[in-house]
This record gives structure tokens, C-alpha cells and sequence, in this order.
């Protein structure tokens, strides 16, 4: 009974959640298996940013617990966010689950598994489900073991928990509690670590990284404690690159652009979430900037690097959005110009201030709406990945790629590359000629000591 499968929905702060909750499984002797079929425990760690998201996760657990008919012993557990979100109430729906855990208790799950394994093995009644929701003051530095995978090239670390904003359509705030930021040495520590274990590449991940330590530590020579840290992780050895997701407009001040010019491993691509391009809308959803200001910063940033990225998230049919209001939020993205983005259809989150607006969007105008934005966005990054064409980029090898035989890597600007490579190259720094790209990816060949590979 010993065996557990892990299934993540959302985003890669669950993608890190469910990595240490795997890694402090495996430390108490059970074995994280790669697929459903194999598992005697099945864990979904959940996300609450859309309605859809949500009813995925409850479809399949759904769909876990008719096996229990045939093998009363399989256990189910729902994690995360909408564990947090729905608590109890999933009992109701789901009477099966064996185990709901929220998401300041991840690192609980290890007992309440021994626990459940010890009663089931013990043959008698079906053991009572638990319910462990609790709000733990130092849960973000339980958030630390990584699953040591072979070849990692790539890692994310948790720098903080939660968010202090008031998004009106964001539900984040009441999943993930309040924020608190880990100690800048327990985070270099990680990173260390990680580099020790050949990772090159480090992502800060938080809900608002520009909020980091700003209650925790002082600013020191006008440098906020989020680039304090940046330049902390910059020195040390092993690591090649950093990035970081997201910041908040808001925080985003002249020391982070400036990180990007003095700071030599940071790289030229940001995630910066706009929301909309339009100040009404802005406004409604409280966000406490306005699309000049975040023209700004756009500008600001090109002007210390100018191959800059841009990423971000918007959302199309927010209450009260307006066609009018979409153009304006459209013009504004395409004149931007961003080279990703997430394109979120608005969805009604129960508690938050959205969700009792007046004048919801039709389902048929946001579909409307999402398809204008992907238009411009494919065609804008078609165009960005043109530009490299003949050009020679950086580009750390990952492994070979999921389909075909080709090897896979990004560059610093976060394309994603494929190339003709070698095992012996994971892990390197290494020279592309470009020659073909399409909206998603860049295609070329390596280029060793100055010489082309064949
Ligand atoms: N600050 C976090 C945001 C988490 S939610 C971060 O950037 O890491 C991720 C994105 O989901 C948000 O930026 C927003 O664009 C989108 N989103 C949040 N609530 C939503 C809702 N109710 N409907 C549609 N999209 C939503
Ligand atoms: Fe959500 Fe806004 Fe925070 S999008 S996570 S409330 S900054």
C-alpha cells in the first residue's frame, strides 16, 4: 500500500508543492509511482483560479473512486488550493476521499498517510477521511526538498507564500493565506544545493515576488529585498541563469530594472502580468496601476536590455469590460508587444469581489475575445522568433525532446530550441545558429569551438 501517484493541476507553484510533498513521501519509505494505474494512493493537488480547473480535478476524483468498488483499500487525497477552497464541503461531494490537505499543511501529508495505511491495514471499519486545513505560521519554509531527478537542469524555488492583494477576481488570497517570505539564507541555501546537484538554472516563484521580504527585511542601498536576494543568487557558482514569476507591476521599481542591466545571470524575460490593457477595467478589478504606468516600466526595461522578452496574463471578459473596453485592452497588448502570454477567460469565483458584479460577459463574447488576443499573440511571437533567424543565441541543453530525436534547451529569452545534440551536452552552455522558427519554437545547429556540427 505503499505506492503514490501524484497528479498536478495549475500552476508551477503546484508543480513545486507537489515535488516536495513526492520528495518527503519518498523519505518516509513510500514509493512515488509515474502513473495512476500502479498507485495504491492517489494525491491531486488542485487549483481554484478557474471554475474549470476545479471541475477537472473533481471529475477525476470522481472517476479514482469508482475503483474503490473493486479494490476497497485504493486511496484518494485532494490537495491544494481548492482543498483550501471547498474544505469540508468536497466531502460532501466526494464521500470517498480518504485524505483533503490544504495548502499550508503539504508537509503533513507523510503522517496522515501512515496514518490511513496503518487503518486500512488494520481490516476493520473504513477509516474515517481527514480533514487537515489548518493555517500554519511558518509554512513557507516547510517548502524545501526537491525530488532529485537525474540531469535537472532546471528548478523552481519557492521564495514566498501567499498574497496580500485584493484582485477582485482573484481567489489566490483566500487559497494560499497571506504572504510570508522564507529567509534569504535559507533560500541561498536551497539554491546551493540544487547548483551542488548540477542544476544551471534557478525561477524565483511566488505570488508576488516584488512583494518579497518587504516586511522581513530592510531595503539596503536602495535595493528592495527581492533584488538583494536576485543578486545573492547571482553569486553563486554553478548557477548560469535566473528568472523569476511574477512580479506586480505595482512593486516593479527602478532597482528590478536595473537588476537586468548590472546583474550579469538574470535573464532578458520577464512574466508581468497585465490583466488589461484598458484603465476602466483596471480600475474595476483593482489593480493599482494604469496601462501608462505599465508602458513605463515596459520601456524601462528595453532601455537597459533591449533584447527583452515580454510575458504576461490577461483576462477577456471581466465584468462590466465593454466591447469597447476589450479594443482599447487589445490595442494596448498588441502595441506591447508581448512575445507570451496566458489568455484567461474571466470565470466567477465564488468570494471574491467579481463574483456579485453587474454585467457578466456573455460565454460567447469572452470565446470572441480570447480568439482576438491569440491572434495577435501568435502572430507577434511568430515574428519575434523570426527575428533570430540567422542570428546566434544562447542555449542551455535540457535533454532530448519529448517527440522526435531532436534535443531540446532554451534561450535566455526563454525560446524554446531544437537542435541535433548529444547526452554529453545536457546541462551546457552552448551556441545556436539559428535557421527556421515558427511561433513556438526555434530550430539550427549547434556551433562548437567556432565550428559547425553535422
Ligand atoms: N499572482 C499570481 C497570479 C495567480 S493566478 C501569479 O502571477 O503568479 C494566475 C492568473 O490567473 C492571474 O494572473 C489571472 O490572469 C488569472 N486569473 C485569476 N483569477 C481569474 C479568474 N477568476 N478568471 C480568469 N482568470 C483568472
Ligand atoms: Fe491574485 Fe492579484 Fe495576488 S492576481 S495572486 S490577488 S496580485
Amino acid at each position: 500500500m505503499n505506492r503514490v501517484f501524484i497528479k498536478t493541476y495549475g500552476c508551477q507553484m503546484n508543480e513545486r508543492d507537489s515535488e516536495q510533498v513526492a520528495s518527503s513521501l519518498r523519505d518516509r519509505g513510500y514509493s512515488v509511482v509515474d502513473n495512476e494505474f500502479d498507485a495504491d494512493v492517489v494525491l491531486l493537488n488542485t487549483c481554484s483560479v478557474r471554475d474549470q480547473a476545479e471541475q477537472k480535478a473533481i471529475g477525476k476524483a470522481g472517476y479514482l473512486a469508482k475503483r474503490k468498488k473493486t479494490d476497497p483499500n485504493f486511496m484518494i487525497g485532494v490537495m491544494g488550493c481548492m482543498a483550501q477552497n471547498r474544505g469540508s464541503e468536497l466531502l460532501e461531494r466526494l464521500p470517498d476521499l480518504d485524505l483533503v490537505v490544504g495548502t499550508q499543511r503539504f508537509h503533513a501529508v507523510p503522517d496522515h498517510l501512515d496514518h490511513l495505511v496503518q487503518s486500512y491495514a488494520a481490516q476493520g471499519p473504513r477509516p474515517s477521511s481527514i480533514v487537515d486545513l489548518d493555517e500554519e505560521a511558518d509554512s513557507q519554509n516547510t517548502i524545501k526538498d526537491h525530488l532529485p531527478k537525474d540531469n535537472q537542469v532546471r528548478a523552481f524555488v519557492s521564495i514566498m507564500q501567499g498574497c496580500n492583494m485584493n484582485c477582485a477576481f482573484c481567489i489566490v488570497p483566500k487559497t494560499r493565506g497571506s504572504e510570508r517570505s522564507r529567509p534569504m539564507e535559507h533560500i541561498v541555501e536551497e539554491i546551493e544545493e540544487l547548483a551542488e546537484r548540477g542544476v544551471k538554472e534557478v525561477t524565483l516563484l511566488g505570488q508576488i515576488v516584488t512583494s518579497y521580504g518587504r516586511r522581513e527585511f530592510p531595503v539596503v542601498g536602495g535595493k528592495s529585498p527581492f533584488v538583494q536576494l536576485i543578486e545573492k543568487v547571482n553569486d553563486i557558482a554553478g548557477i548560469e541563469r535566473i528568472r523569476f514569476t511574477s512580479p506586480h507591476p505595482r512593486g516593479f521599481k527602478q532597482d528590478l530594472v536595473e537588476a537586468y542591466r548590472d546583474v550579469p545571470k538574470l535573464c532578458e524575460y520577464v512574466h508581468l502580468p497585465l490583466q488589461a490593457g484598458c484603465n476602466k477595467t483596471l480600475r474595476a478589478m483593482n489593480r493599482p496601476y494604469t496601462k501608462e504606468r505599465y508602458r513605463e516600466i515596459v520601456e524601462s526595461l528595453r532601455a537597459v536590455a533591449p533584447d527583452m522578452y515580454f510575458s504576461t496574463d490577461i483576462i477577456v471578459g471581466f465584468p462590466g469590460e465593454t466591447a469597447a473596453d476589450f479594443e482599447e485592452s487589445a490595442e494596448f497588448f498588441e502595441d506591447i508587444g508581448f512575445d507570451m502570454s496566458y489568455i484567461f477567460k474571466y470565470s466567477i469565483r465564488s468570494g471574491t469581489l467579481a463574483a456579485d458584479m453587474n454585467d457578466q460577459v456573455p460565454t460567447g463574447e469572452k470565446e470572441r475575445r480570447n480568439q482576438v488576443l491569440l491572434d495577435i499573440l501568435s502572430k507577434r511571437s511568430l515574428w519575434r522568433n523570426q527575428q533570430l533567424v540567422g542570428k546566434t543565441e544562447e542555449v542551455l541543453v535540457e535533454g532530448p525532446a519529448k517527440k522526435g530525436d531532436r534535443f531540446t534547451g532554451k534561450t535566455r529569452g526563454y525560446r524554446n530550441a531544437l537542435f541535433d545534440g548529444d547526452e554529453r551536452l545536457i546541462g551546457q552552455l552552448v551556441q545556436l545558429k539559428v535557421d527556421r522558427a515558427t511561433a513556438s519554437s526555434i530550430y539550427g545547429d549547434l556551433v562548437l569551438a567556432g565550428v559547425d556540427i553535422d
